[in-house]
């Protein structure tokens, strides 16, 4: 075979010598423990300088694609034939199960955006903010300042500062000592539960609520009962039954903009809530992830009402910036405050200061709020696309939505059947059944309205009819 050493323009040099060779590892041009042109032979062969060619080398060994040999020279490591990523190994299941492991797979999975109709988050082209890069070189130039210790564990002081403040014009008292960073609103929840509960206890969510919450609660031991949430919030009766039968320690909620239904909560219902927990000995777990989507600062949160006596606040980025930045903020009342550190430092230290540092730059520059101000235009022109939308294939558009992702429908048929339907013909929905603790057989569906193009709603009004 006559070699071919022509690099691929549209890497950098080095980028493209590194892909050479792996390309020829994966081939088997080059086995393992063969050796590989030498530098001086390879930089000859392409017209490149030797110092590109030791630089690519160097990466692929840094990888453990090549092993450097003193003296000797570049072999391939015997790891890295094994350790290529076989793109072909995902098996596709064919009649999968429709479970919230299903659904997570899917959604880390590669269907396109515009196919997902069930996914949980806004498009790229949406969130993306064009000073987020300018953000990352500015703390970049800081890094040497910081980069190279654990930091303070609580978190990054100016942002913890910053939340501060804007929790204060959403009518909500507290100190930055009382805030602590978290990877993420997900691992504040897990912080709390290792708090208040123990193996056995029940928990309280919302039905239908963010499937990934009760699948978590139930991974830690915990006995998870849902109480049916409507356009107020839980239905009260119910959740006085829940209490006198169950004495839970803690209920789990979005309560603005919930997921999945865009509802917010009444202050008449808020205000019922906060007195069982009261008369309970509870507590509140508000999980305010969709804060920064509300345009109006007058839209209740239990904390505003109950100022963290006994609500734990926790708010992040992951749908209004950057889910991969894993940044969450967690308001604790002032007398679990030093107890949540101990359990922070003694599951994963500290929080990675690099990205609330970029976050902090974006938001007390105001490039987030601008950013988000497209995103509240979007939303509010996607619900109205829906609200005219759906009525056309039958289905109805819930009167009390708000302006959040998504739009709870009810299709009057078992979605679970419905989603394998759909998954079969190419499209990731999310079915009722997942939002409930037991996995119940649910007639809805959360649709996400920047996904939902008008070629899905054109399948799901044939599907139906059918
Ligand atoms: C209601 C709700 N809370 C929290 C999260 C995840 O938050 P984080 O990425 O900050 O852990 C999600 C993700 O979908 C969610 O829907």
């Amino acid at each position: 075979m006559v070699e071919n050493y022509k690099l691929n323009p549209n890497l950098t040099k080095t980028a493209a010598v590194a892909e050479w060779l792996q390309q020829r590892i994966a081939w088997q041009i080059y086995l393992p423990n063969q050796r590989v042109p030498s530098v001086r032979k390879l930089a000859k062969l392409m017209g490149i300088s030797s110092f590109t060619v030791v630089q690519a080398y160097e990466q692929l060994v840094a990888t453990n694609v090549l092993v450097a040999k003193p003296s000797s020279g570049y072999y391939v490591n015997v790891q890295a034939t094994l350790a290529q990523p076989n793109s072909d190994k995902k098996v596709g299941t064919k009649y999968p199960v429709i479970d919230t492991r299903w659904l997570v797979q899917q959604v880390f999975s590669d269907i396109p955006h515009h196919r997902s109709p069930g996914v949980g988050t806004l498009p790229r082209d949406w969130v993306r903010n064009d000073k987020m890069e300018w953000a990352i070189r500015q703390v970049t130039q800081q890094a040497d300042s910081f980069i190279y210790d654990y930091g303070e564990v609580q978190g990054y002081l100016p942002l913890r500062q910053q939340l501060v403040q804007q929790l204060n014009v959403l009518g909500m008292q507290t100190y930055a000592d009382n805030v602590i960073t978290t990877a993420g609103i997900s691992q504040a929840i897990t912080m709390i539960v290792q708090l208040l509960t123990e193996v056995g206890d029940t928990v309280v969510v919302d039905g239908p609520g963010w499937f990934w919450l009760s699948s978590c609660l139930q991974q830690q031991g915990l006995n998870v009962v849902a109480v049916e949430r409507d356009h107020q919030g839980p239905n009260i009766e119910q959740m006085q039954k829940l209490f006198e039968t169950y004495h839970p320690k803690l209920y789990l909620t979005n309560s603005v903009l919930h997921n999945p239904t865009s509802y917010n909560l009444h202050p008449a219902r808020a205000h019922q809530v906060l007195n069982l927990i009261h008369k309970y000995d509870a507590y509140i777990f508000e999980d305010d992830l969709y804060a920064a989507f509300v345009p109006d600062s007058q839209v209740l949160r239990y904390a505003s009402l109950d100022q963290f006596e006994r609500v734990f606040y926790a708010t992040g980025f992951s749908k209004s910036m950057a889910s991969g930045w894993r940044v969450g903020l967690l308001v604790c009342p002032d007398n679990f405050i030093d107890e949540v550190l101990r359990i922070k430092t003694l599951s994963n230290m500290n929080t990675p200061e690099f990205g609330e540092r970029v976050i902090h730059h974006l938001w007390t520059h105001g490039e987030y709020r601008r950013q988000i101000k497209k995103v509240h235009q979007h939303l509010y022109d996607a619900h109205e696309r829906m609200r005219k939308a759906l009525p056309k294939i039958g289905l109805a558009y819930p009167e009390h939505t708000q302006a959040g992702i998504f739009v709870w429908v009810d299709t009057q048929q078992d979605t679970s059947q419905l989603a394998l339907d759909a998954y079969s013909d190419g499209w990731l929905v999310a079915p009722g059944q997942l939002f409930h603790p037991d996995a119940s057989a649910s007639t809805y569906l959360r649709l996400n309205v920047s996904t939902t193009s008008d070629a899905f709603l054109a399948w799901l009004g044939k599907y139906l009819d059918n």
